[in-house]
């Protein structure tokens, strides 16, 4: 693979300023944030009246922690524009994740949130290895989920030649791979499984491709699985971060020349990691919930957004800027068996070390009487078809579950192409045990 280090002169000199140049620039963000908050969005007046504190409290960064935490139902309860800053005319662009149950969370942006927003987005493509003149196909959903749109404008904004093909349509995906020759793929690592499935089936060798570089986000993936898909495609993968209500991917993203966890773009996200129980902060290296406040955001300014992302937050590498590490899930992704938390991302992490299994996967909890049980339904790799290896494949995978992630599990081996695609963020848990 390609040797993509930033050569000299190629990154902002915020990228690599001092940590006391970069924490001066946040506290005098993060004082305009909490005032622009306060005197825009009656719904933090109301929240900082109520927990007794005002803008004029913060005089150090730690003092953020006086402040109330923001949670996705309080974007839920202002539905749809509660939450917005400036008036309805400045907002230039909506966006809104479904979720699961209720009502969308709504986002908007001004003119300049767009722009700040292109411009991380343009620096995390840069850290990724993308150069101004490269085709870049971006097979992130476009519409109200961020992926699409917010890939789109950042590589415009670096100069690039965007494709704007979305989610779906594989086929057609290898047709424009083959065509237009895109140097970089942007796309969920799981629909880029799917993509690569395809070029199999079309006898397309995947490591011949013109991609080189593939950033891949919005949903928890491995270091297994950049190992998997690097070398199906000689390719490089690097993790982007992001979420809607914070600004969409672009929050943070991984350095090509390091690959060892995401700089977190500290002059426009301010990170802090909590006990996800007491709501305490923690001091930099502990594992725990990843809060956010947004430190330029005009419409939707946010503070102490708590994300349910499990991470750590590390001192700087290939940037002076923080690293968060890869998320290993969220917190409401946590599954408890039987008393031991087991994530998707330790069952991706077992599956890949099978070599008659895909990595295409979906768990699926019931119940029997009292007890939970967790099966875990994978697909055969092609060539381990037989019965014979599909009982090996099971026993093995079922083996190393219990004695890495602790608990005893069902695998069931599908016939490739069983297990549900997405085009987008895959469905990693099917809940079927009664509710209440
Ligand atoms: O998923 C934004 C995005 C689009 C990020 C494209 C990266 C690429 P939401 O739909 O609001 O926004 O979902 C946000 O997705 O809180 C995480 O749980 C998860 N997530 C996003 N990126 C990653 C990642 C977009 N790199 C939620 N690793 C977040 C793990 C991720 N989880």
């Amino acid at each position: 693979m390609e040797d993509l280090s930033p050569r000299p002169g190629d990154l902002e000199p915020i990228e690599t300023a001092s940590r006391d140049e970069i924490s001066a620039l946040q506290l005098t963000r993060l004082k305009t944030t909490l005032a622009h908050a306060y005197a825009n969005s009656p719904f933090y007046r109301a929240k900082f009246d109520a927990h007794g504190v005002h803008p004029d409290d913060l005089k150090t960064l730690a003092d953020l922690s006086k402040f109330p935490f923001t949670v996705k139902t309080d974007l839920r309860d202002t539905y749809p524009f509660g939450m917005f800053a400036v008036p309805q005319k400045d907002i230039v662009r909506i966006h809104a994740s479904s979720g699961t149950t209720g009502k969308p969370t709504v986002v908007g942006y001004t003119k300049k949130d767009i722009d700040t927003w292109a411009g991380v987005v343009a620096r995390s493509i840069r850290a990724s290895g993308g150069r101004p003149g490269d085709i870049v196909h971006v097979a992130y959903g476009y519409g109200l989920f961020t992926g699409g749109l917010g890939a789109h404008y950042g590589a415009e904004k670096l100069g690039c030649t965007v494709v704007p093909i979305s989610g779906g349509m594989t086929e057609r995906q290898i047709t424009l791979i083959e065509d237009f020759k895109p140097r970089i793929i942007m796309v969920t690592p799981s629909y880029m499984l799917s993509i690569l499935d395809e070029f199999r089936r079309a006898g397309i060798d995947p490591r011949e491709t013109s991609l080189a570089v593939g950033i891949f986000g919005a949903e928890p993936w491995t270091n297994a699985m950049r190992q998997e898909i690097e070398q199906a495609f000689d390719m490089h993968a690097v993790d982007i971060y992001g979420l809607s209500e914070v600004m969409g991917p672009g929050v943070a993203n991984e350095c090509v020349e390091t690959k060892d966890g995401l700089h977190i773009w500290e002059d426009h996200f301010y990170p802090e990691i909590i006990d996800p129980v007491t709501g305490e902060v923690l001091p930099d290296g502990s594992e725990g919930e990843l809060v956010f406040t947004s430190l330029t955001k005009e419409a939707l300014p946010i503070i102490r957004y708590r994300t349910r992302d499990l991470t750590r937050l590390l001192p700087g590498t290939a940037r002076s800027m923080r690293r968060m590490e890869k998320i290993t899930g969220r917190s409401d992704d946590m599954i408890i068996l039987r008393g031991v938390n087991v994530f998707p991302t330790q069952v991706e992490e077992q599956i890949l070390k099978c070599k008659g299994l895909a990595p295409h996967f979906q768990i699926e909890l019931t119940r029997s009487g009292r007890m939970d049980a967790m099966t875990v339904k994978v697909e055969a790799a092609s060539g381990h078809e037989t019965d014979e290896a599909r009982a090996h494949a099971a026993k093995e995978l079922a083996h190393h579950i219990k004695s890495v992630i602790g608990v005893s599990t069902r695998i069931d081996v599908g016939d490739p192409g069983s297990v549900e695609r997405s085009a987008g963020k895959a469905r990693r848990v099917i809940d079927n045990r009664p509710k209440g």
